[in-house]
């Protein structure tokens, strides 16, 4: 690797500090190739160069005047000047290994020692190195080209980018769900993909081919309609864990909470046995707790709730009938859960039954949403693309993360010789997986539950790929896991040092990019990149439906689009009108 002939060397080291050098450049033509940010090769020890990074180029005419940072105590007449960062070492061969980059220096070069630009062929293949990809290419996954060299491709190590967790940030607009696009599609090319998609939007319907599922959480309609579909997904309530159950049902301002909390759980473990006991699975008995999955009747708990709110004890000193604990303390609580089983919009939870009453339908719903794509019945579709348009927003965060949990239970139990490896791409993740959420509040069960597959998804073979606008607001905790960033343009401020406070502490000076990044462009860094690269992401070859609305377009056009009587009445019926509604106009015209 780096053959360079030394006359097409840009120039000499005239100075020399700990991490920085200075290059002298006498070429005026080799000066103009250079750009800040570019890469360029140091000789040092021998088969051990140098790679730095271009961060200042100063032009100084007869000599006066000499930045006295750039090159102290140094006149001369006409001096083109380079300032380099010293970033790691390439050693050509290290440990038996061949062509290994590290972010050491274990060796400053001298001065006169040559430097050369890094690009065209060299820079793919050096970038391949610093990704850590190996011959064959198996391992790549493919972002695009580098913006410095668009002849050069920018390859990631796709089992270190999944391995330790990535984060896709930008500003609205700047590219994160084409980049997904752009990366999923890839993951679904493989012949045994695993990965979810949690889309809240709605965005990623249209990616298609074999490698994609779509499934969508039941709406309002899909109760009516009775949907037998397998790809319309009911997840039942005795699925939520105690703590996301407790959020769900008990009002924390409640001033009898706790008391309402015990209730719940101790009510709801009773359910569950009495299930089991019901179902003749007793051997489940032993071993059940409450957040263990297991259905329950619901109904019985509410009735025995009622039970509790009138009861009555007898007093053992003085012999009288008085109220008993929960006398008349559960009024609120039960109204609650009559009104959340009720409301229609819940009916993905409460809704679907008989079959999602069953023990079974656990098994049912893990293949469904956890098989790899061999192990699914049709061999199709290792991406599954969750749709959760139609899950209110309130309680969008438990549910998010109880599928997210429900990955993570299922690899923990299965024996670590057959785990297959398990992504999920949280796209919109500020939504569910806030910095901001309240204690104990649904949100923050929600965020628990991340923070802990942030933590230990790696040993278990679940990857995070957490996408999102306002990194600032995603739960610390989670995006500090995160070991690639994939980083778009971002023009908050709060949201750049987020950014920053990944990037280790010399290249720290890359997030001064993050403000003039194009659309569709990205820093990259990370485990799967060692090196922060400047990167234009090549399109998807299926677009996401960005949901970006041309105003002005739609106000030059000329015609009615006659959308408003569709909406209220799927206001009404809190679910997408599945047959058109005729505009009162027509209706009109009929009578007549
Ligand atoms: N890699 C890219 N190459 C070219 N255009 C892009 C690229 N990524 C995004 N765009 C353009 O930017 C628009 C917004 O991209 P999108 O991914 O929806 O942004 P975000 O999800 O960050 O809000 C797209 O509709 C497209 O026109
Ligand atoms: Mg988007």
């Amino acid at each position: 690797m780096f053959v360079f002939r030394d006359e097409t060397a840009l120039g000499k080291v005239v100075s020399v500090d700990t991490g920085t050098v200075v290059v002298q450049v006498h070429a005026p033509d080799r000066l103009q190739r250079l750009q800040v940010n570019r890469l360029v090769v140091l000789q040092a020890r021998p088969g051990q160069p140098l790679i730095g990074v271009v961060r200042k180029i100063t032009r100084q005419m007869d000599g006066e005047g000499v930045d006295e940072e750039t090159l102290p105590g140094l006149t001369l007449s006409e001096s083109n000047f380079v300032r380099i960062a010293l970033v790691g070492t390439l050693f050509h061969r290290d440990r038996g290994q061949r062509h290994v980059f590290r972010r050491s220096l274990e060796a400053v070069p001298q001065i006169d020692a040559l430097c050369f630009a890094l690009e065209g062929p060299d820079l793919t293949a050096f970038m391949q190195v610093v990704s850590q990809i190996g011959a064959g290419d198996t391992e790549a996954l493919s972002l695009g080209s580098y913006t410095l060299d668009a002849g050069a491709a920018a390859l990631l190590n796709g089992n270190r980018f999944f391995q330790r967790h990535a984060v896709v940030v930008g500003s609205t607009g700047s590219g994160k769900s084409w980049t997904t696009a752009r990366l999923l599609e890839q993951v679904a090319d493989l012949p045994n993909a695993n990965a979810l998609v949690f889309d809240i939007h709605g965005e990623y319907r249209t990616l298609t081919g074999s490698g994609f599922r779509h499934l969508r959480v039941a709406g309002p309609a899909d109760l009516d309609e009775g949907t037998a579909s397998p790809d319309v997904l009911y997840l039942p309530y005795w699925l939520l864990n105690y703590d996301a159950l407790r959020t769900l049902l008990v009002e924390r301002s409640d001033q009898n909470a706790p008391n309402q909390s015990m209730l719940i759980g101790r009510l709801v473990r009773e359910a569950k046995e009495k299930f089991l006991q019901e179902a003749d699975r007793k051997d489940l008995l032993a071993g059940f707790t409450v957040d263990s999955p297991i259905p329950f009747d619901l109904d019985w708990v509410l009735s025995r709730l009622g039970e509790h709110n009138e009861a009555m004890e007898v007093n053992p000193h003085t012999k009288k009938e008085r109220q008993a604990e929960f006398n008349n303390k559960l009024g609120r609580l039960i109204a609650r859960l009559e009104a959340k089983t009720q409301d229609r919009r819940h009916g993905f939870l409460f809704g679907g039954r008989p079959a999602t009453g069953e023990l079974g339908y656990l098994d049912t719903l893990v293949e469904r949403l956890l098989a790899g794509r061999r192990g699914q019945s049709d061999e199709k579709g290792g991406v599954k693309i969750i749709d959760f348009s139609e899950v209110p927003s309130d309680i969008l965060p438990l549910i998010i993360a109880m599928v997210a949990g429900l990955a993570f239970s299922v690899q923990q139990w299965t024996p670590s010789d057959r785990r297959h490896p398990i992504a999920l791409f949280c796209d919109e993740a500020h939504n569910y997986i806030s910095d901001l959420a309240q204690d104990d509040s649904e949100a923050r069960v929600a965020v628990r539950t991340f923070e802990r597959l942030a933590k230990e998804g790696r040993k278990y073979g679940v990857g995070l790929v957490i996408i999102s606008q306002r990194p600032a607001e995603v739960s610390r905790t989670v995006i500090s896991q995160c070991n690639n960033v994939i980083a778009m343009r971002l023009t908050n401020a709060e949201d750049q040092s987020r950014v920053r406070s990944l990037l280790p502490d010399t290249l720290a000076g890359f997030a001064d990019l993050l403000p003039v990044l194009d659309v569709g462009e990205a820093v990259v860094v990370g485990d799967a990149s060692l090196l922060p690269a400047r990167v234009r992401i090549a399109e998807p070859r299926s677009k996401p439906d960005s949901l970006t609305v041309e105003f002005w377009t739609r106000w030059s056009a000329d015609n009615n689009p006659g959308g408003l009587s569709n909406a209220c009445e799927a206001w009404r019926r809190q679910s997408f009108v599945t047959t058109a509604v005729q505009p009162v106009a027509a209706l009109e015209a009929e009578i007549a």
